[in-house]
């Protein structure tokens, strides 16, 4: 049998599956989901689904993969040969495709900041005017469209060349730039007049905010945002060393999955209150609040603002291709493997199925913005679905696979890198019993309640 790669050492594997999970995610979604949600008290139930909900979900995805050696499909055909469970791989190739497809036409608006960056459309005008800009760009019929369809064309480009390394090696760049541009953005927001009534949001929780809605979208979100649910830590941990412990990589990749939110979130909310942006304003957030904050900057200090918002928005755009192209990829591979399609031909149909659905989504923001399914526009529909169903379905099923389907010892072994590393008395108990018990009936509590109340 051929050897497997593997990943070099513990710092990579976290680098590799943060690669993944810090993306849209972090810097466009958390922000505009904490304003839905109603501030800190959204956050705060956003941490407890990350601890109690989201993290046995990533021990369970990283056992799976890691035990297995290989990705959802050929991990459940291993573990549970004959069985039903292979649906659960089924659900892990249509969530990234549905999710590329939303995932395209934001990313298709941070393309469209980034050539507005480079044009220093920002740092000229009145601050006032240009955080209109976002909605003068998504009323127009084009242009959402050629930029969506540019970027799910460029992910698609990227996986048919196979340069795929290449893009995500050139990612390792531009990360450390965008935490360390969010980090001064951060700063500068915070000393803009008006911006301590937003500090107070984040950080003074009203909790007769929360409600069902608002405990689902916390889920949601953490399950968005650190990529789970769909397989993708399963895959990425197929390639982890066996003698790695997991509690490790999984406590790692979380961490700087977290400050990349919790830092994107504190840079934009007080921005959004200096600028007099409703926090509530939805997708569009980020690209209302961002230019504004540039903007200002560019009034004393034109050449800074400039090149800060160049690089912000370079960056926003790599981390959104490199998270676009490892969905796109589950898709090629499965009709590649399963179907025997060409490489050619599978892109091609990812694209075609993609881009129809996002030409859809973007529309939902303008000539289609009256048409509903259930409540929510095209686009919003699209991203529940995926984010606080599928995701969430995703994740109760990895979780009940490893806590009452799979070998406990096996599991045991797998978690602490076949005993190679002592993990303390008490962490594996908590651990095993989080997977088993309070994970699912979580997912379970959150799910009928939504349903009945
Ligand atoms: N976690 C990524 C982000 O925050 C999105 C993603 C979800 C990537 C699922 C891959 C798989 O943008």
């Amino acid at each position: 049998m051929q050897k497997r790669e593997n990943f070099g050492s513990r710092f990579a594997v976290i680098m590799a599956m943060a690669g993944s999970a810090i993306g849209l995610g972090n810097i466009w979604r958390f922000p505009y989901m904490v304003g839905e949600g109603g501030g800190a008290a959204f956050i705060i139930i956003y941490l407890i689904s990350t601890l109690v909900l989201s993290m046995p979900i990533f021990f369970s995805e990283s056992i799976i993969g890691r035990s297995a050696q290989s990705g959802t499909i050929g991990a459940m055909e291993q573990l549970a040969p004959g069985s039903k469970w292979k649906w659960l791989g089924y659900i892990t190739i249509i969530s990234p495709l549905i999710l590329v497809s939303y995932y395209s036409v934001v990313g298709g608006w941070s393309f469209e900041f980034m050539l507005k960056a480079f044009g220093l459309d920002f740092n000229g005008g009145s601050p006032d005017d240009v955080k209109l800009m976002f909605g003068n760009f998504i009323s127009r019929d084009w242009a959402p469209l050629i930029c969506h369809t540019i970027f799910i064309g460029l992910t698609c480009l990227i996986v048919l060349a196979g340069v795929r390394k290449g893009i995500e090696a050139f990612s390792k760049l531009t990360m450390p730039v965008l935490f360390i541009l969010i980090v001064l953005i951060m700063f500068y927001s915070v000393s803009l007049p008006g911006s301590a009534e937003g500090l107070q949001y984040m950080l003074k929780p009203d909790f007769s905010k929360i409600d069902g809605r608002c405990i689902t979208s916390a889920m949601g979100q953490s399950f968005f945002s650190l990529s789970l649910g769909v397989g993708t830590i399963l895959t990425y941990s197929s390639f982890v060393k066996k003698d790695e412990d997991l509690l490790g990589s999984g406590l790692g990749t979380a961490f700087f999955d977290l400050i990349f939110a919790m830092l994107a979130g504190f840079a934009v909310m007080p921005a959004v209150f200096a600028a007099g942006i409703e926090p509530g304003a939805g997708p569009g957030l980020i690209f209302e609040t961002l230019p504004y904050v540039f903007a200002k900057m560019g009034t004393g200090a034109p050449v800074l603002s400039a090149i800060a918002a160049i690089l912000f928005f370079v960056a926003v755009f790599v981390a959104a291709l490199t998270s676009s192209i490892s969905m796109v990829q589950v898709g090629v591979s499965y009709l590649m493997e399963q179907k025997g399609l060409s490489k050619g031909k599978s892109v091609a149909v990812i694209f075609l199925g993609t881009w129809t659905l996002g030409v859809l989504c973007s529309l939902s923001f303008g000539r289609l913005g009256s048409f509903h399914i259930l409540g929510c526009s095209i686009f919003d529909f699209c991203d529940k679905l995926v984010s606080n169903y599928l995701m969430a379905i995703g994740g109760l099923f990895f979780t009940l696979f490893v806590g009452w389907k799979m070998d406990p010892r096996k599991v045991r072994e797998e978690f602490t890198g076949n005993g190679s590393r002592r993990i303390n008395g008490i962490i594996y108990p908590t651990v095993r019993f989080l997977i088993r018990w309070v994970a699912p009936l979580g997912i379970i509590v959150i799910f009928l309640s939504n349903l009945f109340l």
